[in-house]
């Protein structure tokens, strides 16, 4: 989503310079900064942040515990895993694919000197199976690619919570309003 700023702000840039070099340089660092971005909408979920009703209900059924390692695929602006690391968990991980909102994540942790690490990278390349908590919060499509890329290889017992999407096969072991909860057994 902030991609779409981006292109806007890329678009007015063009109209002020030039210089073709410029302009070429100007395109590359778009496609650069925008490619990501577009990756994990088409293969993820677009950025959407998790409202607070729905982090209360997530941080619930998660029961976060002090020993736990939690991973947060996809983690936008940081608002999820921040609450998480706030818990006192012994690790909090957010991948991030896109570029703007990695960035935005980033400066989140740093203004508030925060104990989780927001990694830059694509969840679907990232090991998760050591994990002991996982949160989601994807697509319906995306749920059903997590069901057979990522479910099947974690470990007993880790709790996945996902807002607002099931997966198709797995019933969730508890849910609270559109937030459920999957513990790998
Ligand atoms: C719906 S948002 C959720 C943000 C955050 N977890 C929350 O609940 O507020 C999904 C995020 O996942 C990111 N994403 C999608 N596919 C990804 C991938 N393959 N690797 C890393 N991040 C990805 C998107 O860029 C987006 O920021």
């Amino acid at each position: 989503m902030l991609e779409i700023f981006l292109i806007v702000v890329v678009i007015v840039l063009f109209s002020f310079v030039s210089s073709g070099f410029i302009k070429l340089m100007l395109f590359l660092l778009l496609l650069v900064l925008v490619f990501p971005g577009m990756y994990s909408t088409l293969k993820g979920a677009p950025y959407l942040r998790t409202g607070n009703k729905r982090l209360k209900a997530m941080l619930g059924l998660a029961d976060l515990q002090a020993d736990d390692r939690v991973v947060d695929l996809g983690c936008g602006d940081g608002k999820v895993i921040a609450a998480v690391s706030d818990y006192g968990v012994k690790e909090a991980v957010g991948y991030e694919f896109s570029i703007p909102t990695f960035f935005v994540a980033r400066v989140r942790r740093f203004l508030r000197k925060g104990g989780e690490k927001i990694v830059f990278g694509n969840f679907w390349k990232k090991k998760i199976d050591d994990f002991d908590v996982v949160i989601c919060f994807l697509l319906e499509k995306t749920m059903l690619d997590f069901e057979e890329k990522i479910w099947p290889k974690l470990k007993k017992g880790t709790r996945v919570v996902s807002n607002e999407f099931k997966m198709k096969a797995v019933p969730p072991d508890r849910e609270d309003g559109r937030v459920y909860l999957y513990v790998k057994k």
